[in-house]
């Protein structure tokens, strides 16, 4: 065997197209076509909230008023920061001179100028579109005369449960959904439709950390393929305690995503039992994501039920792999999905891997984007765009787990 010397090797660039995600490059011109969340509803209280996603900073804030406004965060007087301005019934006060802007942007107040000279000035702060469901704040950021709908997928449409409520959540950089990743958000968005790393990272080489069905025992067999949606995986498998389990997880372009309950334990049968959350994997630059969530919680006697298991684990089971500041030598010995994915590089190389059989969610899901971003260039609208009010509702999603006797084991697939 010959040693393949590192010696003079040259990095390629990354695969620009998928990565990039600022204003004008492919795929931050694809994700501006959709309503990307910003934060919680919950989260706009007396303050106003700096943010950044697709390379742009903004802020958000709610006036006294209850109106949200999403605006540039460089007052457009000489350039302060808007995060540090006061909120007011009419909008929110920048608060070097005072120039009050309201929701719209429109400056309404100088109160160092004449009687007037606001309105002749006629000065505007640009912003986006916002709109709240599910307990988030979504923001627009795409050309005004393409907006669309926000796609009311079946578990984020109040209609489609009978008893459940939705809540936004975010659960900070310790959990497994709602992380934040020092990566690019390809890199987090793949690990969606990569199940073989659930058996080894997650198995394998960090003991097992779902404590569930999904990892336990031998392989799984593993399928791929493209929904209308996106792209999902099946993963079914035979258990010890003489039961079937198969899980359907999906990404649902372009950044969505619902995984098949990771706890499952597999011992009580139940059919197509539905993801009940939906997350999103928003980039905030080229090198840093987010991640943030809609749960359709059940009710019990009307209220949030407190001892929903799913819930509770969300909420409650946070793998220790998952905190960021952990000694090195723990995320060695034990990493977990944030080691991996940072540690693909900021922005990982596509030109220097080599995708083998297992990455087939993968291939699909580049391609996938890909084609989304070319209908985006080429002027058409790409996949999950939704513009007919009748038709936006309940649109079905294919994310569930079952679980059968290995006698009964029914191989349904949609
Ligand atoms: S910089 Fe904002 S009012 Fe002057
Ligand atoms: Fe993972």
């Amino acid at each position: 065997m010959t040693l393949l010397s590192a010696y003079g090797q040259q990095e390629p660039k990354e695969d620009m197209a998928l990565t990039h995600v600022g204003p004008g490059k492919p795929m931050g011109e694809l994700m501006r076509r959709y309503w990307q969340p910003v934060c919680l509803s919950e989260e706009l209280a007396d303050l106003p909230r700096r943010i950044r996603i697709l390379c742009e900073d903004l802020v958000v804030f709610r006036d006294l008023s209850g109106n949200i406004g999403c605006l540039a965060l460089h007052c457009a007087h000489r350039g302060t920061s808007l995060e540090y301005g006061r909120i007011e019934t009419g909008g929110i006060r920048c608060c070097f001179h005072g120039w009050l802007y309201d929701t719209q942007g429109q400056c309404v107040e100088m109160p160092c100028e004449a009687p007037g000279i606001a309105e002749r000035m006629n000065i505007h702060q640009p912003g986006y579109p916002v709109q709240e469901h599910g307990g988030l704040v979504f923001i627009y950021m795409g050309p005004p005369d393409r907006q669309p709908l926000l796609p009311l997928y079946d578990i984020i449409d109040p209609t489609f449960w009978e008893n459940a409520e939705l809540r936004g959540m975010r659960l900070w950089e310790d959990h497994s959904i709602g992380f934040v990743r020092d990566c690019n958000w390809l890199q987090h968005y793949e690990n969606v439709v990569d199940p073989y790393h659930l058996q080894i990272l997650h198995n394998m080489i960090s003991g097992d950390q779902f404590g569930s069905a999904v990892t336990s025992g031998d392989w799984p067999d593993i399928a791929f393929e493209e929904t209308n949606i996106g792209v999902r995986y099946r993963s079914a498998r035979d258990l010890p305690n003489g039961n079937h389990i198969v899980r359907y997880t999906e990404c649902i372009l372009p950044n969505l995503f619902m995984v098949a309950n990771i706890h499952e334990k597999g011992d009580v049968p139940k059919d197509k039992e539905k993801c009940r959350e939906i997350s999103w994997c928003v980039p905030v630059d080229d090198e840093h994501i987010f991640g943030i969530s809609i749960v359709a919680w059940p009710l019990k006697n009307g209220e949030p039920d407190p001892d929903w298991k799913a819930g509770v684990d969300t909420l409650t089971n946070i793998r220790p792999g998952n905190l960021r500041d952990r000694p090195y030598e723990e995320k060695q010995r034990w990493p977990d999905d944030m080691e991996a994915q940072e540690s693909q590089r900021a922005i990982a190389v596509h030109e220097l891997e080599n995708l083998a059989h297992s990455d087939r969610g993968i291939v699909l899901l580049r391609r996938a984007l890909r084609k989304a971003v070319l209908d985006v260039e080429e002027g058409r609208d790409p996949l999950n765009i939704v513009r007919d009010e009748t038709a936006n509702k309940a649109i079905e999603t294919h994310g569930w787990t079952s679980v059968t006797t290995i006698s009964e084991r029914s191989e349904a697939v949609a």
